[in-house]
């Protein structure tokens, strides 16, 4: 289901093509260098980061076969799968002989329990000097009670980063999505999701999966549309001592 909802927006998070491109070009070393993915999902963010570093090396990490299946295909239709390696397992007991000059983690947070936790576990991959590529939620408006059981329980935006830079790290680049960013993500997906069942009526999983994308748009218009929003940033580690 997951892999027909993203037929068109294979970056499962609400960010277009530009964002993307322009938070890579920040957070990516300009020549060389190893990236991890934690929470890899289909792989798009690694294998265009490959494609726009010729001398990168990539790992991704993931817990989904069908969703690694997908990142292995996309890597070899971008003629980068020889500098991409993918591990099967959860993000969280991931480990590396070697660190990794950027760790990337977009969507997955949740895997981790929260934003804090999942830079507390990039940092464990990080090199010194080495930067994390971070997206997470957060509340643009107060959410419902319903929202925050669907979705988590995120803080305001200026919260968010302050905790973020508590926690250490300095943001060099950020992104909020914008409105038609998020939008054109809850679209893609159910509306894909939707008409995958009505191209294949025979199939069993079709009705299902017209009742799931009905669901899904509802509970995305009705429940959490105005409250939710989407922050990426790229990260470096404050030295000891000194604010940011
Ligand atoms: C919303 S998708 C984001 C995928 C990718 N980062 C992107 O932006 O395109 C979240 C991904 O986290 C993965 N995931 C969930 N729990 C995980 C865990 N404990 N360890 C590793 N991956 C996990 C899911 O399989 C899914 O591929």
């Amino acid at each position: 289901m997951s892999r027909i909802a993203h037929a068109q927006h294979p970056i499962k998070s609400p960010l277009d093509d530009d964002s993307v491109s322009r938070l890579l070009e920040r957070g990516l070393p300009k020549d060389g260098g190893r990236v991890l993915d934690l929470g890899c999902g289909g792989g798009e963010w690694l294998v265009r980061a490959l494609a726009v570093r010729p001398g990168l090396r990539a790992e991704g990490v993931d817990t989904s076969e069908v969703a690694l299946a997908q990142a292995d295909a996309a890597a070899k239709e971008r003629g980068v799968r020889e500098r991409l390696v993918l591990h099967q397992q959860k993000a969280e007991d991931f480990v590396s002989a070697e660190p990794f000059d950027v760790v990337l983690s977009f969507g997955a947070a949740h895997a981790f329990g929260g934003l804090l936790p999942t830079l507390a576990a990039a940092r464990r991959h990080l090199a010194p000097g080495g930067r994390v590529m971070i997206g997470d939620g957060f509340w643009e408006r107060p959410p419902s009670q319903e929202a925050v059981e669907m979705l988590g329980d995120f803080a305001d935006l200026a919260t968010t980063v302050d905790r973020v830079v508590a926690d250490g790290w300095t943001p060099i680049d950020g992104h909020v999505s914008t409105r038609r960013e998020l939008d054109a993500y809850e679209w893609s997906c159910w509306g894909s999701l939707a008409e995958w069942a009505l191209d294949h009526p025979a199939d069993p999983d079709s009705s299902y999966a017209l009742e799931m994308a009905g669901t899904r748009r509802r509970e995305w218009l009705h429940v959490y549309r105005e409250a939710f929003g989407f922050l990426s940033l790229v990260l470096r580690r404050t030295p000891d001592g000194v604010g940011a």
